[in-house]
This record gives C-alpha cells, structure tokens and sequence, in this order.
C-alpha cells in the first residue's frame, strides 16, 4: 500500500521479487471469504443490535468497508479476525464519494441503508478494471420494490414511497451476485414477500443469506436460481462464522499444479471448487480429500491443456480465469479460454507475454498456446485476480520476476506472500521509490529504481 507522499515527489511503492522454479510443499491456511466479508459487513446495516462476525480476512478491502460503515454512523470493533459491528445508530444516509470511489462493493449499503431508514444516498461506484460494472439490474429491482431511485450527479438517490419497501416478483435479466445480493437484503425488512427469479447461485450469496437468517430473516431458496423472501418487521442480534475464501483456495491449488507442488490447503468446502477440481483434473493433477475440509493436490507429470468458459455459479468462476491461465501458458497444447462475465478481463495476457507466454486475444476469447517454459520478468498488476495469475506465472517461472501494482493483491489476498513463504516459496516484497508517474509506467528493472527492504 503506498504511503502518503513525502516531501519530495516520490512515491514509496512495494514491489514482489519472486524467484521461480522452486517447488512448494506443507500446508496452507485459506482465510474468511472476502467476497462474503464484504456484502455481510454491509448487511449488518440491517439490524439495530450487535453483530459479531467470525472469520473476516485482513484485506484492504475489508479496511474501505469497515470505513464507509463508520463514517454512516456504525460503531466497529476489530479483534483478530473477529469484527463487532453495532449499526443502532445510522446517522448519515450518505455514503462519501471518496470513500465508495476506492470501493466497488461499497454499492451493497444501498438494500440495507433503504431498508431501514427509507432513504439511502450512495455515489455510483462506476466502472473498474475488468468492466463498466454498470447496477441498473440493482436500481431496477429496488423501483419494483416501491423505491423512488434517480441518479443525480453520479449519486444514487433512492427513498421509499411508503413507510417501507414492498415485496415483489423480480426477474434479474441476468444472475448478477451484486444485484440479488442487493434485492435479497433490502427485502429481508420489505412488507411482503419477495421472489427474486434467475438469481444468482453463488456461495457467496448463500452465506450472506444465513447471515441475513442467522438475525431472524425468513429467506427460501438461496443457491437455486429462485429466492423467495418474506419480510420481517426487525432483525436481531448474531453472531455469524464467514465461509472459507473458495477463490484464494483456488489460486493455492493453481500454484500447486504450476509448480508441480503438492501443497495441502484448509478449512475449504470442497462443494464450492466443483468447477476448479474439473479442470485441474483436466489438466492432469490429482485432488484428494484428507479430511471433509482438508484438500492436497497431487502435481500430474505434465500439464495438459484444456477449454475454459467462465460462467455464473455453478460454472466456471471468473475469479480464477487469469490463474488458470497463468497454468495453461506451460501445458503441452493449446487451450481456448472464453471470458463472458466481464468485457474487460483479459488484461494479464500482456504481463504474461512479457515472461514469454504465447497468447492471442481476440474479442473475449483467449487461445493460449503451452510453451516449455516461462522466464522471470519485471511486470505490472492490472487487477486483483491478474496479480494472483502474475504471482503463479513468476513461481513457475525460470529466473527473478519483479511485480508491482502489489495495491491489487493487498484488496484481496491476506499476507499472500507469508503464506507462499511458508510453503517455500523464494519471494519477498521489497519497497521502491518512484516518482507518481513512474507508479504507473511498466515496471523498470529493480536497479533502475531505488531498492529497500519494505517494513
Ligand atoms: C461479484 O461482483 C464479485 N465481487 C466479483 O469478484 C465477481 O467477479 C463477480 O461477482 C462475478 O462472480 C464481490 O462480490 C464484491 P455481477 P459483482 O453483478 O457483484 C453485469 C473479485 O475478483 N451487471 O455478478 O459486481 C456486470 O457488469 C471480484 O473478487 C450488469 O450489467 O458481479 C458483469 O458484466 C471481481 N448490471 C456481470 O453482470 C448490474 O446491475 C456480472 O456482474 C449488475 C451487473
């Protein structure tokens, strides 16, 4: 994370130095599942008692939405992985733009927000690295559920035309996890029942609505494609356990078969990988279960090639497309990898060339042609999950790699590199000085720029 500037115009930014070609072994402990973190941390803002929430992972993430909560009023309290969240008092019903700015995710406070105070302002999170990311499909539904919504100035201005929302019967035109996220809390306090139809299936939501259950929610039916909801007039007190990150177990085991690693990983719920195992074993690797929340891999002697279509849950999760890319660079073929879930998430095909893949990109679809082998090289993180892909791609590679744009990793990997460390990896993070707009330029070769350890 960079630090404030100093006097001069520097900015100290860390980088990872990775030296590849080093094989991994022992076991890996997955951390709480960010995804779910954040979407229950702002469905908390639904109940006027304490919660206590179990599980949740360090991640910068994590810090912007402890932050927006805060500054709507919320009182939170952090004990290692256990966060106390007391929401009684809601003071604001605007969330600040530069705070949501820095937050996709910041976006799920409007359900609950409108929810329980009838009113919720919340600047429109706008678009990212990996797509526009427009929420007209949570705008819509909040409109059928009786809420006025304009958008004035980039802020989201909604209020409920009665005392509360109402239910309704909501078709999502598509299974976006953000939207049914935002639906399935808002409705939880609606007058009536809710039918949320083509919603999205992902654990992620599940969690969230065990979350919303564990406080006294009548929620039916997450994990299908239909939600049904009855709302409830108040919600009480909790104490929730988040579920395991599906998606960093994912990119352990990536690494594992890239490095020819066998690497144990837990607690993980082997339901939430279907996807990933299929293709691993596609690949050649083996998955066994050394207990029902302990998973290993066992290395193939080779890496084979195999087609990727990213898909809604139950299908191939997006989160893990720039991994298993990373993985299919070094496979004895060539594999067809299609991106439908974002229009603009084949950004580490660039960085991975650099370190010698052979990729062509063409629209969404991606074929990636296996080469022998991978060389280090210095190279730049566009986003989170390409920051997981150029991590794997430097520890299989031959040679030092020098990554930066590290702010991607920190959102959502919490202390990656001891992780890696721990199961051997030869890596460290080092801090270097470069002028603001050196940040952002490719990476330069570590004598170029000023070297120190980071602390
Ligand atoms: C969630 O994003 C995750 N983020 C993403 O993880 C994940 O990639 C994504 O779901 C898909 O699994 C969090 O949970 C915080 P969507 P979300 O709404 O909710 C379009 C990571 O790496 N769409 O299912 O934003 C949208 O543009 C992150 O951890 C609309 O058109 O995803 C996209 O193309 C990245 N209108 C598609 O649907 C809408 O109103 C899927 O988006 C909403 C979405």
């Amino acid at each position: 994370m960079p630090t404030p500037l100093p006097s001069g115009d520097e900015v100290d930014e860390s980088v990872l130095q990775i030296w590849g070609k080093t094989r991994l072994s022992g076991h890996v402990t997955i951390s709480g599942a960010k995804n779910s973190a954040l979407a229950i941390m702002a469905g908390a803002l639904l109940c006027p008692e304490d919660c206590r929430l179990r599980n949740v992972p360090s991640l910068v993430d994590v810090g912007r939405m402890s932050e927006i909560l805060a500054a709507l009023g919320v009182k939170l309290q952090r004990n290692g992985n256990i966060l106390d969240i007391n929401a009684s008092q809601i003071s604001q019903s605007q969330a600040p733009y530069e705070l949501v700015s820095q937050l996709r995710a910041s976006f799920f406070v409007m359900g609950p927000m409108l929810a329980r105070l009838g009113v919720a302002r919340v600047p429109l999170p706008g678009g990212c690295a990996i797509g526009a990311r427009p929420v007209d499909l949570h705008v819509r539904g909040l409109q059928q559920m009786g809420a006025d919504v304009q958008i004035d100035r980039g802020v989201v201005l909604a209020r409920t035309r009665q005392q509360r929302l109402t239910g309704a019967k909501i078709y999502l035109d598509y299974p976006s996890v953000g939207a049914t996220e935002t639906l399935m809390m808002a409705a939880t306090l609606a007058d009536g029942e809710t039918i949320l139809e083509n919603a999205a299936q992902e654990p992620e939501v599940v969690d969230l609505a065990n979350f919303c259950r564990s406080m006294g929610a009548q929620i039916r039916g997450a994990g299908t494609n239909t939600i049904i909801i009855n709302g409830v007039p108040k919600l009480h007190s909790t104490d929730y356990n988040i579920i395991p990150d599906r998606i960093e177990a994912g990119t352990f085991l990536v690494a594992g078969a890239a490095t020819y690693s066998e690497i144990s990983l837990s607690p993980i719920i082997p339901d939430h990988l279907t996807p990933v195992i299929a293709k691993l074993e596609a690949t050649g690797a083996k998955i066994v279960m050394d207990a029902p929340d302990r998973m290993r891999i066992i290395p193939g002697s080779s890496i084979r090639p195999t087609d990727i279509e990213t898909l809604p849950y139950p299908g191939f999760p997006t989160d893990m497309q720039a991994q298993f890319m990373a993985l299919l660079t070094l496979s004895e073929g060539s594999s067809v990898i299609t991106e439908t879930v974002f229009e603009n998430r084949l950004r580490h095909v660039a960085e991975l060339s650099r370190m010698g893949a052979d990729i062509r990109v063409k629209g969404n679809l991606a074929i990636v042609r296996g080469v022998p082998f991978l060389s280090g090289a210095p190279v730049v993180a566009t986003d989170l999950r390409a920051s997981a892909a150029l991590v794997i791609a430097a520890l299989a590679a031959e040679g030092q790699t020098t990554i930066q744009g590290l702010h991607h990793l920190d959102r959502g990997y919490e202390e990656l590199e001891v992780k890696l460390q721990q199961l051997g990896a030869n890596l460290k993070r080092v801090s270097i000085q470069t002028s603001p707009t050196e940040a952002e330029k490719p990476a330069t070769s570590p004598q170029e720029a000023k070297v120190k350890p980071a602390s």
